[in-house]
């Protein structure tokens, strides 16, 4: 970590001196990330938070990520700069709803993006994160129906990874990765020729049949490295371009859509996650009983 800013650097001390580590997701402002103990996807920031030994995880997210980390780490403080930082996509599906689709359907295997509340992950059998979700469905077995909550692009996905005909999807998405249309992505891959088009399973179907590549945000951190292209055209949250460009000096990164931002993932500044540190703000609380049953959905993923 070099050539902080002083902000970023009274950051880092506050850090220290509260036994604090900062987790970031790869769609944090770049001074964010780079203020950061570790970035990642959801993934790898779930793996941390359950392995760190330090006493307060400051997380630099969205609300679900936090909470998740609560879940797994339930011994530790967990603090969000922004409170207000949620997930529209996560906020699709309501508890009653999921009952009442399980209810249809009783013999279905419940699975759930981790971009879920915890009262959601309460009420399923096993989650997954983009990184995971074909592997995930493909131990369910195969003549099982699956409830497949909440983001019906991921588990469209899916379902075509693994050859599953039995997904029964709920019909949430992601606005941010929802409205980058196919013909403005087109136009971008046609804009540079010889560009590789990586697309986040978020993507809609026509978005992602355009793609050479389709992963989650650390596999497109990854993608690069394997490939011979010079040029990559990238249809997801234009933050991941913040690393990319730092991997990868030589290549050139370009968003298939300029406003392909998440509001709520930016809402997290500098100053915002300072103040929080500071004066213990914004805590995350999963009560014991919700804590306790969406464990075992994220434990069973994790194994
Ligand atoms: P990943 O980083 O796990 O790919 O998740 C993307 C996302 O939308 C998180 O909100
Ligand atoms: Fe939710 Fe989409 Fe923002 Fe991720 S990018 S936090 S899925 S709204």
């Amino acid at each position: 970590m070099t050539d902080l800013s002083d902000t970023q650097q009274q950051l880092r001390d506050l850090a220290g001196q509260r036994d604090a580590v900062i987790l970031a997701h790869n769609y944090q402002r770049p001074e964010v990330q780079d203020a950061a103990d570790f970035v990642g996807d959801s993934l790898e920031l779930a793996r941390k938070a359950a392995a760190t030994d330090a006493a307060v995880i400051l997380f630099c997210g969205v609300h679900f990520m936090a909470e998740t980390a609560k879940i797994l780490s339930p011994a530790k403080t967990v603090l969000m700069p922004d409170t207000h930082a949620g997930c529209p996509m996560a906020d699709m599906v309501t508890v009653e709803g999921l009952r009442a689709l399980k209810a249809q359907h009783p013999g279905a295997a419940v699975v759930a993006y981790v971009n879920t509340s915890a009262e959601i992950k309460a009420e399923v059998d096993v989650c997954c994160t983009s990184a995971n979700a074909p592997d995930i469905v493909a131990r369910i077995p195969a003549e099982q129906p699956i409830i497949f909550v909440p983001d019906r692009n991921l588990g469209d996905w899916v379902a075509g990874r693994t050859g599953r005909t039995n997904m029964i999807m709920w019909n949430g998405y992601c606005p941010v990765h929802e409205e980058m249309t196919v013909d403005e992505v087109r136009a971008v891959v046609e804009a540079h020729p010889g560009a590789e088009l990586m697309a986040h399973p978020e993507c809609s179907r026509d978005v992602r049949a355009l793609a050479t590549m389709i992963t989650s945000t650390s596999g497109m951190l990854r993608y690069p490295a394997g490939s011979a292209a010079r040029v990559f055209v990238v249809a997801t949250e234009t933050g991941l371009l913040h690393r990319l460009r730092a991997l990868y000096p030589e290549r050139e990164f370009v968003p298939a859509a300029r406003g392909a931002i998440c509001p709520n993932m930016k809402r997290t500044t500098l100053e915002k996650a300072i103040q929080a540190l500071d004066e213990g703000l914004n805590e995350i609380v999963v009560p014991p009983r919700i804590a306790e049953r969406a464990l075992a959905a994220v434990e069973r993923m994790m194994q």
